[in-house]
């Protein structure tokens, strides 16, 4: 081959090498997606199946909760953002103030109209216009004036048109009453106080279950995760958060009397008989000034899984949620958190105690700031604050 074919040789080679990446490029991000929905579409078929054997009993088989057993999870409560009674709630009181506002317009001209010419006679008749009387009638004169002049003519016709608006907001407000739906509830994550997504939620309950649901339902949603003593991998948790993930779409279509057991508030104050912190010493408490030692790490071990902290604070995968793992927490602060400076003078049990009341205070590096619930000050007593202290110091 003389030098010109090869030369064209090799551009063709490199321009037909070029198309070929090209196109693997162009395909590549479709077939994956192929492969993550089959992926997807295999966990929520395994989780499925695990939901039918270690679940249902509880939750139902179609995830409808059962009466006073366990709640529904296939319930638009855990999955919509807002719940909306609470909503319809919201706007039938805000049209009633503005209606409210209008009749109290329509009934403060109506009076002027009619005090308007007695007034006026009897400001005339007074003879000495410098007279304090007569600045004090000439005043009240001006006021009536001054609410007919500013009075808006369109007010009785407004006032119509916002009783109709304020009939409607009742009428929907009363079909989803009737529908189930409680204005005075809250969707899940908002009456749990949980910053964080649904996924995490529902993977942190699984992982640590709810001990202190035992105070509010005849058995307590258990501990699944392997890592804190249950039944099931890690890959069988994720396979069970997909599945319930999954109930979605049914679910936001469904209301409250379509399904047959709704989630309860815990009951906190049975957990504890305490008072709460913030509710003894006010809601801005130096930690400085709190007595943090003597606590029982084993009581705080109970605590610590009782109020969710185990659920966000892994040992193994911890990461995936916080920078902070249960595990080597105490060696953590003492090496690393103490030797920060927003941190001097700080004590071990005072660093902990203003991590908990106070998560916003000091974010650690690399951490989510508002992550971490901002309501334990409003739930813990000081002993069980104590207890969780001494717990986490023997994380060494
Ligand atoms: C022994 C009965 C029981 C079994 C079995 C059970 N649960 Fe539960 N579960 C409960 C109860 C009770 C609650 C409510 C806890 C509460 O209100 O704090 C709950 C709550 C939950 C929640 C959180 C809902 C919420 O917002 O409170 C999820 C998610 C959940 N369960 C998933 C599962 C999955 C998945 C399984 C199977 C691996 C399972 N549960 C097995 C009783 C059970
Ligand atoms: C919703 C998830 C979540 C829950 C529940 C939670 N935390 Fe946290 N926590 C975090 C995150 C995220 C951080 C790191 C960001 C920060 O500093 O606020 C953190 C930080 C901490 C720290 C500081 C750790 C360090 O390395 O400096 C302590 C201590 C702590 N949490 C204790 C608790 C305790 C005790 C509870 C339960 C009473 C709890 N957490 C519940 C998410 C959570």
């Amino acid at each position: 081959m003389n030098f010109q074919n090869k030369l064209l040789l090799g551009i063709g080679a490199f321009v037909g090498i070029m198309l070929l990446v090209g196109w693997v490029a162009i395909n590549e991000p479709a077939r994956m997606e192929v492969f993550t929905t089959q992926w997807q579409g295999r966990s929520i078929e395994r989780g499925a199946a695990l939901f039918l054997n270690n679940c249902s009993t509880c939750h139902g088989t179609d995830g409808l909760g059962l009466a006073g057993v366990a709640p529904a999870l296939k319930n638009p409560m855990l999955f919509l953002n807002d719940n909306p009674a609470k909503v319809a709630k919201a706007k039938v009181t805000d049209l009633t103030g503005q209606l409210t506002a209008l009749q109290t317009a329509q009934t403060e001209y109506d009076d002027a109209v009619k005090a308007l010419p007695d007034l006026q006679s009897k400001r005339d008749a007074i003879a000495d216009k410098n007279s304090q009387e007569y600045k004090d009638a000439d005043a009240a004169f001006q006021a009536a004036d001054a609410k007919i002049r500013n009075y808006d003519p369109k007010t009785p016709e407004k006032a119509t048109d916002l009783q109709k608006q304020v009939d409607d907001a009742n009428k929907e407000l009363a079909d989803l009453q009737t529908a189930g739906w409680d204005p005075s509830r809250d969707t899940r994550l908002k009456e749990m106080g949980w910053g964080g997504s649904l996924h995490d939620y529902i993977k942190s309950t699984l992982i640590s279950g709810r001990p202190a649901s035992k105070f509010y339902w005849p058995q307590p949603m258990p501990t699944w995760a392997q890592s804190a003593g249950g039944p099931l991998r890690n890959d069988e948790i994720d396979n069970l958060v997909d599945y319930v993930l999954n109930y979605q779409t049914d679910a936001v279509k469904l209301t409250p009397t379509q399904i047959n057991q709704e989630l309860k508030i815990p009951v906190v104050g049975e957990v504890s008989t305490e008072n709460p912190i913030f509710a003894d010493l006010g809601k801005t408490v130096d930690v400085k000034t709190l007595d943090l030692a003597g606590g029982d790490a084993a009581a705080g071990q109970t605590a610590y899984t009782n109020r969710g902290c185990a659920g966000c604070h892994l040992n193994e995968g911890g990461a995936a949620y916080s920078v902070a793992p249960t595990q080597g927490t105490y060696t953590r602060i003492v090496d690393v958190r103490l030797k920060d400076a927003p941190n001097a003078g700080l004590t071990p049990e005072q660093y902990i105690a203003e991590s908990i009341l106070y998560p916003n205070q000091y974010v650690v590096p690399g951490g989510t700031a508002g992550l971490m619930p901002q309501t334990f000050g409003d739930q813990l007593g000081l002993t069980e604050l104590k207890n969780i202290i001494a717990f986490l110091e023997s994380q060494k």
